[in-house]
C-alpha cells in the first residue's frame, strides 16, 4: 500500500565497525559479521535482505580489522579460476553470488564513537534522500518481511521509521526502548512518542525494543551532528531519534515486528539462528534435521551424559 509521492529509500547503510567483544576469542582476528551461519557469513544475509527489498546501493561502515568484509564482497580471481578449471560450477556460483549482490561501498569509522557516529559517517554517500540502516549482526528471518513494510511506512508517513519488537521486560535494558501510541487504520504501525537507550531497570516506558532496522530521513544527520555522547559515552542513534520525536517537524513511527530475529553477536542467538537455518538448508537441511531429532533423545542430547561443559 503506497499512498504518497514521497521518494522511496534506495540506499542501505550497514554499520559493521563494532569490536565483537561478546564473541571473543572468535572475533579477535575475524570481524563478528564474518562468522558463518551455516555456509554464509552473517553479513551476507543482511546484504541479501537489503537487495531483496530493492536497496542495491549499499554502504558498509567498517573499522580496523574489517578487511575480510571488503574481500568477501570483492572478486577472488584465483579461487574462481581454480573452481572453473575443476568444473565445480556449484561452488563457483556460490562464490560469485557474494560479489554480485549489489553495489557495495565501504567507509571507515576512524574512532569507535557509537552507532550514531557510524551512521553520521554515511552522510556524504547518502546525501539528501531517505535511507535504510541495517545493523550488521541482526538477522531477520527471510520468511518474515520487515524492511519492505518499513519502506512502505516511510513513504506513507515520512519522517523516520524504526523496527520494534516486544521483548520480556527483564531484557529491555539491553535495547533502545520506545513509548508509543496507536496510529489509526495502519496495521502494525505506531507513533513513537519517546525513546530511551538501554533504560535502567524500572525506567523503561514499555517492553518494545528497537531492533536493527531503520528507515531514516536525511535530517537525522543534522540531529546526529548535534547529539552529545550518551549511554556508554557513545553517540547514540536512539538519542538523535528521541530528539526527532520531540522536535515535532520530522517524527518517528515504529513498525512492530512479530517474526524471528537473531542477534548473531550473542552466542545463544547465534546458535539458534544456525540451527533454524541449517534445518531449512537446501543441501544439508534434511539430513541435519534427521540427526538432530535422533540426537536430542540420546542421553547426551538430554544433558544426562556426555563430555564436560566448555
Ligand atoms: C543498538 C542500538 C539499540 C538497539 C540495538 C538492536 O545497540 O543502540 O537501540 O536496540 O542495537 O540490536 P547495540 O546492540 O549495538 O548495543
Amino acid at each position: 500500500m503506497i499512498t504518497s509521492g514521497r521518494p522511496r529509500a534506495q540506499k542501505a547503510v550497514i554499520p559493521a565497525a563494532g569490536l565483537g567483544t561478546r564473541f571473543l576469542p572468535a572475533t579477535k582476528a575475524i570481524p563478528k559479521e564474518m562468522l558463518p551461519v551455516v555456509d554464509k557469513p552473517a553479513i551476507q544475509y543482511v546484504v541479501e535482505e537489503a537487495v531483496r527489498a530493492g536497496l542495491t546501493n549499499l554502504l558498509t561502515i567498517t573499522g580496523r580489522n574489517k578487511v575480510a568484509l571488503e574481500n568477501h564482497f570483492d572478486r577472488h580471481w584465483e579461487l574462481e579460476q581454480a573452481l572453473e578449471q575443476k568444473g565445480d560450477v556449484n561452488r563457483l556460483r556460490r562464490v560469485q553470488k557474494s560479489q554480485m549482490l549489489g553495489e557495495v561501498h565501504f567507509v571507515r569509522q576512524g574512532e569507535p564513537r557509537g552507532l550514531g557516529h557510524a551512521v553520521l559517517c554515511a552522510q556524504a554517500h547518502v546525501g539528501q534522500e531517505p535511507f535504510a540502516v541495517l545493523l550488521g549482526d541482526d538477522l531477520i528471518d527471510e520468511g518474515d518481511p520487515l524492511l519492505e513494510p518499513m519502506l512502505d511506512a516511510q513513504q506513507r508517513h515520512g519522517g523516520n521509521v524504526i523496527a520494534l519488537m516486544e521483548v520480556p521486560p527483564e531484557q529491555i535494558h539491553l535495547y533502545g526502548c520506545a513509548a508509543v501510541e496507536p496510529v489509526d487504520n495502519d496495521g502494525d504501525v505506531v507513533r513513537v512518542t519517546g525513546l530511551v537507550e538501554k533504560p535502567a531497570p524500572g525506567e523503561a516506558p514499555s517492553n518494545l525494543a528497537i531492533i536493527g532496522r531503520y528507515v531514516l530521513d536525511p535530517s537525522i544527520f543534522d540531529l546526529l551532528s548535534r547529539t552529545q555522547p550518551g549511554r556508554g559515552g557513545e553517540i547514540q542513534l536512539t538519542d538523535a531519534l528521541a530528539e526527532s520525536t520531540r522536535s515535532g517537524e520530522v517524527g518517528v513511527v515504529g513498525v512492530i515486528f512479530k517474526g524471528h530475529r537473531y542477534d548473531t553477536g550473542d552466542r545463544l542467538d547465534y546458535l539458534k539462528a544456525m540451527t533454524r537455518l541449517a534445518v531449512r538448508h537446501r543441501e544439508v537441511g534434511d539430513e541435519f534435521r534427521e540427526w538432530l531429532l535422533e540426537w536430542v533423545n540420546t542421553p547426551e542430547g538430554q544433558g544426562t551424559e556426555g563430555s564436560a561443559p566448555h
